[in-house]
């Protein structure tokens, strides 16, 4: 095994994670793994933004960085290919009135005192669904479910009633036996079967907590697309001076895999064969039908990195039955991540800055350098004063570091 050249040095740095958000009103509504820090987009944008500057980020996510703009006084445009995603987004990113929230508060606590438990309520066509809740418990959050869409309607483009339904698809998971203390997110051995005063008491709670950070006042506005990167042609006429962004890494961790219980039940999901297409559609996807697509995938550009082919040599010669696919997975990311970065110059200043947080990761102990890739991707393309900066250690295992990619636009 191949150790990485980084120093011993560089921490794990738990600030520079999504662990840090969670105390930071809005940011701390859904806790979801892609996330970046707060703290981390805050440094950039006082780094790299002067008043007026307008900033983009092309993989959204939950919408980081939209947040902590308009939170510092910037207007931000953001994309994204998830549409659960761009829902929470915009939700978290609105602009909302203490007068309506107090009546929203008023309604949402008159549908809980009213609910009717029902073992006949629509539940979502997840697979294995009693791996995630007790049969009881499920039935509680159906019956609460219904309730919902009696008195609020489903989830839309309502920005006050989205509040309701993001404290729902937090109640679903605390509620649930999923277990999130690793990257990616494993089930506790047994499900817990809740009642449902308790199920109405912990609703409760992640609603008022919802509301009342709700009323912290933004100061920008952020408005979030559905976009995706690698084919940014509608020009703006307004074009970006700052890019702060953590793009998906090429490690095979599926957002749609982690984001599945809310995306089902908000009812953005509907199959599992949506779940893998929309997968496939993500850069760096590898859930279901993804995979199988990748083996009938050809590039789009000629002219990568060598660096990369470098390695996606070595990963299909490691002599795995599944090092033909890893190789063309790696190939695939950077391929598409090539194409984001030509597109992306299109709805640029001259001069703008760009910032990529990214992490490489290792495929039968040959490491993929993300960072050095895009950093040679970028200098192909035309970009100028390109830098790596190492940001933390990813994990306990030896060499996976988390990295911002700077550069600026000719
Ligand atoms: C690492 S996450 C971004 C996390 C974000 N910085 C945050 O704090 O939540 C990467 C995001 O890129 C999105 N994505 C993947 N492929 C995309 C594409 N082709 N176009 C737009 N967004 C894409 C994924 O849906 C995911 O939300």
């Amino acid at each position: 095994m191949q150790t990485h050249p980084t120093s011993n040095k560089i921490q794990k740095r738990a600030d520079y994670t999504f662990k840090y958000n969670s105390q930071f009103g809005r940011h701390g509504w859904l806790r979801l793994t892609p996330a970046y820090s707060v703290k981390l987009v805050r440094e950039l944008i006082k780094e790299d933004c002067c008043t007026r500057s307008r900033i983009v980020d092309p993989f959204s996510g939950t919408a980081t960085t939209g947040l902590v703009a308009a939170e510092m006084g910037f207007d931000a445009t953001l994309f994204d290919i998830n549409p659960f995603l761009i829902w929470l987004g915009n939700t978290k990113c609105y602009h909302f009135s203490a007068a309506k929230l107090s009546s929203l508060k008023d309604d949402f606590f008159n549908c809980i005192k009213h609910i009717v438990i029902s073992d006949n309520c629509w539940v979502p066509p997840i697979h294995n669904i009693e791996r995630w809740w007790h049969p009881e418990t499920l039935i509680i959050l159906a019956s609460i479910r219904k309730s919902l869409v009696d008195t609020f309607g489903e989830p839309n483009g309502n920005s006050y009633h989205n509040l309701i339904w993001v404290a729902f698809s937090r109640l679903i998971i605390e509620t649930s036996s999923a277990a999130f203390n690793h990257v990616s997110m494993s089930f506790k051995e047994q499900s817990t079967q809740y009642e449902l005063g308790h199920i109405k008491n912990v609703f409760e709670q992640i609603f008022l907590h919802i509301i009342s950070t709700a009323q912290n006042e933004l100061h920008g506005d952020v408005e979030i697309l559905k976009v995706d990167s690698r084919d940014l042609s509608y020009a703006r006429t307004n074009p970006y001076d700052t890019v702060i962004t953590s793009p998906p890494y090429p490690n095979r961790i599926s957002y749609i895999r982690e984001l599945r219980p809310y995306m089902y039940w908000i009812k953005f999901l509907h199959n599992g064969s949506d779940a893998g297409l929309l997968d496939w559609e993500a850069i760096g996807g590898t859930w279901g039908t993804a995979t199988t697509k990748l083996k009938n995938w050809n590039p789009v550009n000629t002219n990568l990195p060598e660096r990369l082919y470098a390695v996606c040599n070595n990963i299909q010669l490691s002599g795995d039955k599944y090092s033909d696919i890893m190789s063309l997975y790696v190939h695939k990311y950077f391929d598409d991540m090539h194409s984001h970065l030509q597109k992306i110059t299109t709805i640029l200043k001259p001069k703008a800055k760009l910032n990529y947080i990214v992490g490489n990761s290792s495929f039968y102990g040959h490491f993929v350098d993300t960072e050095s890739i895009i950093a040679d991707s970028m200098k192909s393309i035309g970009y100028n004063n390109i830098t790596i900066k190492t940001i933390r250690k990813r994990n306990t295992n030896k060499g996976l570091f988390e990295f911002n990619v700077k550069a600026q636009w000719q």
